[in-house]
């Protein structure tokens, strides 16, 4: 079997329905449930034996050694982190704990299994460490797409504490010959996203006639990538990727914010029309978020011509099936939208003073 961490949120979640759509090796999926962790989204796999659940938290070294020698996987896909940014500006404190000791902790247990392992097992093992292209911190309008060789640059708290745990993953592979990949990734949107990420979010503000805002002026550049298309991704790295090798994932979609939201609303338009006016009367400019890095993009080169790797999706498609299953499962996002994601709204978003439009 594999081992998943984080396989209750938007990525691991997408992963293991993925998975377990083409492949039949079952899955063990280790998550802690934080806000941002959702069995809702696993819920076709309730009578599916290949899905095992444990509930608990990446840190707590005993229970990972314990499903290390009980499960013998013979790989570990680690999704688990905390993944939002804005989050991270009020919270870093969480930020360390998850993503940098729980990294750590990970990766220490994944050795010592590892080591006593038969020597083709050991040979099979992979470590995928799944980041983010964020780590490379920020591009100029003109600079060339985020490579392989792109030295760190962490602008955020989130971005720091991912690529203190990829510095981690690296030192692994490197000083013990532990079999790892990391792989950095643009922003992934799609199905079962957290509505506190900029997509989802404005999909429900949208339908529910609330304002949409966009911080500053809208014109920070994000590579967006269809999350069944990291997925796959992902799999290819497992199968066929370079231990010790690292690899940029990426749509080749870049798209200022403004004109996503813009390209969001239409399509909203579209399929569920307001009772008057359009979506994107609902537009506001609000107060930039502090340190925001201006463009993120992706060349995914290595993954093209190494792994033969390609998004399906285009961003048109994508957005038109992601846009689809929002409004097919209304259900999904009215059960987050509870007292805590009420509380988080209340705090990034409250005390923003809407700005004037450029
Ligand atoms: P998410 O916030 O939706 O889900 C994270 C999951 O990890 C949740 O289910 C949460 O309960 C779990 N988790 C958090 N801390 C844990 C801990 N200490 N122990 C066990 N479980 C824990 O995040 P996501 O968007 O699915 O991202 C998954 C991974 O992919 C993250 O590592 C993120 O950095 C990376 N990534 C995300 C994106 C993106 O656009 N969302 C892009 C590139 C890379
Ligand atoms: P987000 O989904 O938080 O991903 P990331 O910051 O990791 O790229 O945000 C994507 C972009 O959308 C980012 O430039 C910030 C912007 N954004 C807004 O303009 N308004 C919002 O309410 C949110 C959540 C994000």
């Amino acid at each position: 079997m594999i081992l998943v961490t984080g396989g209750a949120g938007f990525i691991g979640a997408n992963f293991i329905l993925s998975w377990l759509g083409r492949n039949s090796e079952p899955v063990l999926n280790l998550d802690k449930l934080s806000y941002a962790g959702n069995l809702a989204s696993l819920a076709s796999l309730a009578d599916d034996a290949r899905h095992v659940f444990v509930h608990g938290d990446i840190r707590d070294r005993a229970l990972v050694a314990r499903l290390f020698s009980t499960h013998r996987p013979r790989a570990v896909l680690h999704f688990a982190a905390e993944s939002h940014v804005d989050r991270s500006i009020h919270a870093p404190g969480e930020f360390v704990e998850s993503n940098v000791v729980g990294t750590f902790t990970l990766l220490d247990e994944a050795l010592a299994y590892w080591k006593g392992l038969a020597a083709s097992e050991r040979d099979a093992f992979r470590f995928v460490n799944v980041s983010t292209d964020e780590v490379y911190g920020s591009l100029e309008a003109d600079e060339a797409p985020f490579s392989e060789s792109t030295a760190y640059a962490p602008n955020s708290p989130y971005s720091a504490s991912k690529a203190a745990a990829d510095h981690f993953a690296r030192a692994y592979a490197h000083t013990h010959g532990l079999p790892v990949i990391t792989t950095n990734c643009s922003n992934n949107y799609g199905p079962r996203q957290f509505p506190e990420k900029l997509i989802p979010l404005m999909i429900h503000r949208a339908l529910a006639g609330e304002p949409l805002p966009v911080y500053g002026d809208g014109l920070n550049v994000r590579d967006w990538l269809y999350v069944d298309d990291h997925c796959l991704a992902l799999e290819r790295v497992l199968a066929a990727g370079r231990p010790g090798s690292t690899y940029c994932i990426g749509g080749a979609n870049e798209i200022a914010n403004l004109d996503l939201v813009h390209t969001l609303c239409d399509e909203l338009q579209r399929v569920q029309p307001p009772a008057t006016g359009h979506y994107a009367d609902l537009i506001r400019f609000v107060a930039d978020r502090p340190g925001h890095d201006r463009r993120y993009a992706i060349d995914a080169g290595r993954m093209r011509q190494e792994l033969g790797w390609a998004p399906a999706e285009t961003f048109a498609t994508g957005l038109r099936r992601t846009v689809a299953w929002y409004l097919e499962n209304p259900g999904w996002v009215a059960d987050i939208v509870n007292g805590s994601y009420r509380d988080w709204v209340g705090l990034n978003y409250g005390r923003r003073p809407e700005a004037e439009r450029t």
